[in-house]
């Protein structure tokens, strides 16, 4: 358990950076990110080099016992690059190329971009190989867009169409061309989505290709990183539930995950929670936060100043999820740019008054004490929840706006889930289920012979799968199958669905076996049972007579489907009756604490984090030392505002 800074000594006087750097030591910074956006400072001039600065800072940290994580620069071409190569900026949907000003102004495809990026990274790797004080790279910063629709992309994007598909008959048929007279006779013709109604299918190959170019651009980087510093490690700061690239492909490559997290306030702490689930999901693998939120936040609001407490309790928060590293964005408030409104670990007075600083002062300590008993532990979850991209591009067929709240309706289940104090895992269609009691998959659109075996295979051999709404109506081109629904997986959940409705406008009626009432949200699949047992009925207008919800024997498990959205109560019965073995026995807690474990060899810690700016009061069930306050505690006990606990079983 480490902490760092995301630090920027090119907005400061030289002067200051020892003052810095000697105050992050005090407070127990033991991590710098440097370098991310400086590329006009490492490269002033086409092919003029000056790293004197960067060498000075690094050996200035060094003298302070800190480490360096260096980025590459190449979120930001500098303006003698773009004046040279105006093609590198980006051209957004109207056909305006971009100009330079703000960040991330480079179009993914463009070769010339591709020899500028690969030759300031060789230089840097090379000034930096045998620098021991240097201990890995963060790649770019933040991928993920402007998608660019210039006229290379246009030709890569035949290209990547001509690979997939290898013929246009092909490519034709894949995407429905007879539709509205779309058929193509030459590769050439197909255009980039640029019109307001675009075909689904044609959306969802976009969506793939743009994604393939910013893998490939990545994996150029990491590649490089590689062959010249073969022992740092190589990273990327991802973006938690960021929807517009196939994550588990982006991280392949690196080393392990990172990324940055902005939670703005504990209304959103069950998202923050899933997107470090997602993070730790995409190698199976503990990760870090590259960028953590330490206070008030800009660009288009500026968000609240954090209450004394509540940064800790988010870095905790972290730690709890599986983070080895939480590095904080970031060390001072700058005095300029678009971001002077931002907090810093510092204000823009740099003194060591703020409230950051003083929380950090108190988690130094800490953090010395709990870090190496907590070193090599892992999250073990006996519940997966599928978590998969090219679902999420589907559920954007007909705008860029997605058509249901995909992390929304993963929430449903999640927030149960929390509530018993289990850790919940996320996984592709394709993984392997087989060390998980309960598998569950809210918009699982796409259905392919793989997944569907995948998913019975799992179920005939024990286990529970659970299927929200929307549930295998697609092939994998984004295109209706012409099934009875749910297709492939009708003989898994014993039911037909041959009526459905889209109910974003108003509620209905649910009425489960023991009469208990629901509210139906979003979406209704009228379900007629072929096999399964109704567990509850539609209890409204025309859809009386129609299941919602039913369960199905197949092989040794069981499946669930769940035709539309329900109240929250729902999900908090039915996730208490499939897991409450796994349920935490030692701790009792209100909904405002949220609790994980992490375990090593028989050892577990349970972590208690207080989301409210309130005592609360939790009961522990047997004696247990706890981990931040250096005591045993049993019974009633009271948890601080923002307070946290780790209990060691
Ligand atoms: C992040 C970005 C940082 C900074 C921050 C502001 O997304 O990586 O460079 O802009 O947002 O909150
Ligand atoms: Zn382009």
């Amino acid at each position: 358990m480490y902490l760092g800074v995301d630090y920027y000594p090119e907005h400061w006087e030289k002067e200051r950076w020892d003052i810095d750097a000697s105050l992050m030591e005090k407070a127990g910074i033991e991590v710098v990110r440097l370098a991310e956006f400086a590329w006009s400072k490492l490269e002033p001039d086409d092919g003029v080099y000056d790293f004197s600065w960067l060498d000075e800072v690094i050996s200035i940290l060094d003298r302070h016992h800190i480490k360096v994580v260096l980025c590459t620069p190449t979120a930001s071409p500098p303006a003698w690059l773009i004046e040279k190569h105006p093609d590198i900026l980006p051209v957004n949907r109207n056909g305006q190329r971009m100009s330079f000003g703000a960040r991330r102004h480079y179009c993914i495809t463009n070769k010339v971009y591709y020899y500028y990026s690969e030759r300031i990274i060789r230089k840097m790797a090379k000034h930096y190989k045998d620098n021991p004080q240097v201990i890995g790279w963060q790649v770019d910063n933040e991928f993920g867009g402007p998608k660019c629709y210039c006229e290379n992309c246009r030709k890569e994007f035949q290209l990547w169409l001509k690979n997939r598909y290898k013929t246009l008959d092909n490519l034709n048929k894949a995407w429905g061309n007879a539709f509205w007279s779309h058929d193509y006779t030459s590769w050439e013709q197909i255009p980039l989505p640029i019109v307001y109604y675009h075909n689904p299918a044609f959306d969802l190959d976009f969506r793939r290709f743009f994604s393939d170019m910013t893998v490939r651009y990545s994996n150029m980087q990491i590649r490089l990183l590689k062959e010249l510093n073969p022992d740092k490690f190589v990273t990327h700061n991802f973006m938690g539930l960021f929807p517009e690239l196939d994550y588990y492909e982006l991280a392949k490559e690196y080393d392990f995950v990172s990324w940055d997290n902005y939670p703005r306030g504990p209304e959103n702490r069950y998202r923050s929670a899933l997107a470090h689930d997602v993070m730790r999901g995409l190698k199976k693998k503990n990760f870090w936060v590259m960028e953590e939120q330490c206070s008030y936040l800009t660009r288009e609001d500026i968000t609240r100043t954090f209450p004394p407490g509540e940064m800790r309790l988010w870095t905790y928060h972290c730690f709890a999820h599986g983070a080895e590293t939480v590095v904080y964005f970031r060390w001072r408030a700058c005095n300029f740019g678009i971001e002077q409104f931002h907090s810093g670990i510092l204000q823009h007075d740099g003194t060591d008054k703020s409230i950051s600083y003083r929380e950090l002062l108190q988690m130094k300590d800490e953090i010395r004490r709990v870090g190496p008993k907590i070193e090599g532990t892992k999250i073990v979850s006996p519940v997966a929840i599928i978590y998969d991209y090219e679902n999420i591009w589907v559920n954007c067929a007909y705008t860029e706006k997605p058509m249901y709240d995909y992390p929304g309706e993963i929430l449903r289940f999640y927030k149960a889930i929390k509530k018993l104090g289990i850790n919940v895992d996320t996984v592709r269609p394709t993984d392997d289920f087989s060390s998980y009691k309960v598998v569950i998959a809210p918009l699982l659109y796409v259905m392919t012979d793989e997944i569907a075996e995948n998913i019975k295979r799992y179920v005939s051999k024990g286990g529970i799968f659970i299927a929200g709404f929307r549930c295998a109506i697609k092939d994998k081109n984004s295109n209706m199958l012409k099934d009875v629904l749910p297709g492939k997986l009708r003989d898994l959940f014993g039911i037909g669905i041959y009526a459905w409705d889209n109910i974003r406008d108003r509620t209905v009626e649910i009425r489960d076996k023991e009469g208990r009432i629901y509210r139906g949200d979003t979406f209704a699949d009228l379900i007629t049972p072929e096999g399964a047992e109704t567990l509850a009925w539609y209890n409204s207008s025309w859809y009386k007579g129609y299941s919602a919800i039913t369960l199905n024997a197949y092989g040794k498990g069981k499946a669930y489907y769940i035709g539309c959205g329900l109240e929250q109560e729902f999900y908090d019965l039915i996730m208490k009756e499939l897991l409450s073995e796994y349920e935490v026995k030692e701790v009792i807690f209100p909904e405002e604490v949220e609790v994980n474990i992490r375990e090593k060899d028989g050892k577990r810690f349970i972590f208690v984090n207080n989301f409210s700016d309130k005592e609360v009061f939790i009961e522990i069930k047997r004696d247990m030392f706890d981990l931040i306050s250096e005591k045993y505690i049993q019974g009633r006990v009271m948890l601080l505002p923002f307070g946290v606990m780790i209990l060691e079983v």
